[in-house]
C-alpha cells in the first residue's frame, strides 16, 4: 500500500485531498498544528470516506505538531517503517497564506513556509524519500492582465507570501537539479520527483457540507467573505474597485473547485510515482475567469438569497486580471477542472448554510 505523509492536512485544501487520497487506497500521515484548522476537519473525513470506522482507524494515522520540528517528523517516518509501511511521498501544504498579513509578519511567514519546508526536506533525505507534491500559487508570477498565465512566465512576485512560494519552488528546482522553474516539466538528475502545483483561486467545498473552507480569523477571499454575508455576519461586502481595466471594472479571477485542486494532488502524485525523476510546475486552474460582479450574481442566482454589496476602493496589491493557462496540467497530469462556477458558489454555500459557526 503506498503510504503518504500530509502535512496541513487538516486545513481547507488539505482535508479535501485526503478525502480523495483515502478513497483511493493510500495509508495516511496527517501531520497538522491546527493554527489554522480544527482537528474536526479530519474525523469528518473519516466519516465521509468510503471506508468503515475500523478501515479509516488503520489507514489514518493523525500527528499533531509543526512541521518545523525536525525530531518528530524523523519520528513519524521511523514510526512508519517499524509499520512497516514506509512513507514514499509527501504532499506539503502546510505553511501561512495571508497576502496582507505576510506584510506584517514577513518573519514568520519565511519561518514557518522556507523554514518549515528546509526541516521538512532535510527528514525526506535522511530517510530517503525523494517524492513530495508542494503546494504553490499564482501569487509567484508577475501579474499580467491581459491574457492567461503559463508556467513559462516571468516569476516575480509582489508581496512577501508570494516570495517565499517562489523561494520555495527554486530550493525544489535546486535540490532536484534542475535549471530552473520557468518550465512545466525538466527531468531531475538527482533522483526527485517534484510536483509544484500552482494553484488560482481556489473555492468551494465538498458537495456534502461537512467540510470546507474555515478560516480562524476574519477570511481574506472573496468566496468565504460573501458566505459571511450570506448568514448574516456581515451586512454587505465591499467590492474593492470597480474602476479596474475590465468589462464591468471589477477584478476577474480563475476560481476553482476546491475537490477539483484535490483531484489535482492525486493526479500529480500518480504520475510523479509511475514516471521517470523529474520536476513538474503546474498551474492549476479552471482556464475561466469570473468578475467579481458576476460571481456576485451567480451566488445569488444559484441560492436563492440576496447578497448586498457596495464599492469601495482598490485593495492594495491587487491586480485586474489573474488567470490559467491550464493546457500544461492537460498535457502532463490529464487533469482539467470539472466543476463549475455554479457548482462552487452551491458547495461554498451548502458548507457554510450546514456550519453557520465552522467546526463544532
Ligand atoms: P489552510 O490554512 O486552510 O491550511 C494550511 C494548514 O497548515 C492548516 O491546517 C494549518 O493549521 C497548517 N499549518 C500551518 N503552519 C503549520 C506548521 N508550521 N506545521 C504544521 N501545520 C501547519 O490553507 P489552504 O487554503 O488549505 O492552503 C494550503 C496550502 O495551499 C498553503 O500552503 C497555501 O499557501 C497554498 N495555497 C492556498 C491558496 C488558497 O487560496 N487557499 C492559493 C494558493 C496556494
Ligand atoms: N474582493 C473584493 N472584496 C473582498 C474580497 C475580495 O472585491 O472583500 C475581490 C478582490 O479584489 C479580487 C477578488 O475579489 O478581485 C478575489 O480576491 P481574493 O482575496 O479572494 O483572491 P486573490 O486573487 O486576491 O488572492 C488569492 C489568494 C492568494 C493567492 C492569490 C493568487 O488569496 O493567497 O489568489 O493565487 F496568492
Amino acid at each position: 500500500m503506498k503510504c503518504i505523509l500530509v502535512t496541513g492536512a487538516a486545513g481547507f485544501i488539505g482535508s479535501h485531498t485526503t478525502l480523495v487520497l483515502l478513497n483511493a487506497g493510500y495509508k495516511l500521515y496527517l501531520l497538522d498544528n491546527f493554527s489554522n484548522s480544527s482537528p474536526i476537519a479530519l474525523s469528518r473525513v473519516a466519516k465521509l470516506s468510503s471506508l468503515s470506522k475500523k478501515e479509516a482507524q488503520e489507514r489514518i494515522s493523525i500527528i499533531d505538531g509543526d512541521v518545523r520540528d525536525f525530531s518528530l517528523l524523523d519520528n513519524v517516518f521511523s514510526t512508519s517503517k517499524r509499520n512497516g509501511e514506509r512513507i514514499n511521498s509527501v504532499i506539503h501544504f502546510a505553511g501561512l497564506k495571508a497576502v496582507g498579513e505576510s506584510f506584517e509578519k514577513s518573519l514568520d511567514y519565511w519561518d514557518n513556509n522556507v523554514g518549515g519546508t528546509i526541516t521538512l526536506l532535510k527528514v525526506m533525505v535522511k530517510n530517503s524519500c525523494r517524492n513530495i507534491v508542494f503546494s504553490s500559487s499564482a501569487t509567484v508570477y508577475r501579474p499580467k492582465n491581459e491574457a492567461a498565465l503559463i508556467e513559462t512566465d516571468p516569476i516575480s512576485p509582489i508581496n512577501p507570501y508570494g516570495i517565499t512560494k517562489a523561494t520555495i519552488e527554486k530550493m525544489l528546482a535546486d535540490i532536484g537539479g534542475c535549471q530552473s522553474t520557468a518550465s512545466a516539466q525538466q527531468n531531475s538528475s538527482k533522483g526527485w520527483r517534484i510536483a509544484c502545483l500552482r494553484y488560482f483561486n481556489p473555492a468551494g467545498a465538498h458537495p456534502s457540507g461537512e467540510i470546507g473552507e474555515n478560516p480562524k480569523n476574519i477570511p481574506n477571499n472573496l468566496l468565504p467573505l460573501i458566505n459571511q454575508v450570506g448568514i448574516g455576519r456581515n451586512k454587505s461586502l465591499t467590492v474593492f474597485g470597480n474602476d479596474w481595466p475590465t468589462p464591468d471594472g471589477t477584478g476577474i479571477r480563475d476560481y476553482v473547485h476546491v475537490m477539483d485542486i484535490a483531484e489535482g494532488h492525486k493526479a500529480a502524485l500518480d504520475i510523479l510515482l509511475s514516471s521517470k525523476p523529474q520536476l513538474l510546475i503546474m498551474n492549476l486552474g479552471s482556464g475561466k475567469g469570473t468578475s467579481v460582479l458576476k460571481l456576485i450574481h451567480i451566488f445569488e442566482v444559484t441560492n436563492g438569497i440576496k447578497i448586498p454589496y457596495e464599492i469601495g476602493k482598490r485593495r492594495e496589491g491587487d491586480s485586474a486580471i489573474s488567470l490559467a493557462d491550464p493546457s500544461q496540467a492537460l498535457k502532463y497530469l490529464q487533469w482539467e477542472a470539472k466543476r463549475s462556477i455554479e457548482d462552487i458558489c452551491r458547495d461554498a454555500w451548502n458548507w457554510q448554510y450546514k456550519n453557520p459557526i465552522g467546526y463544532l
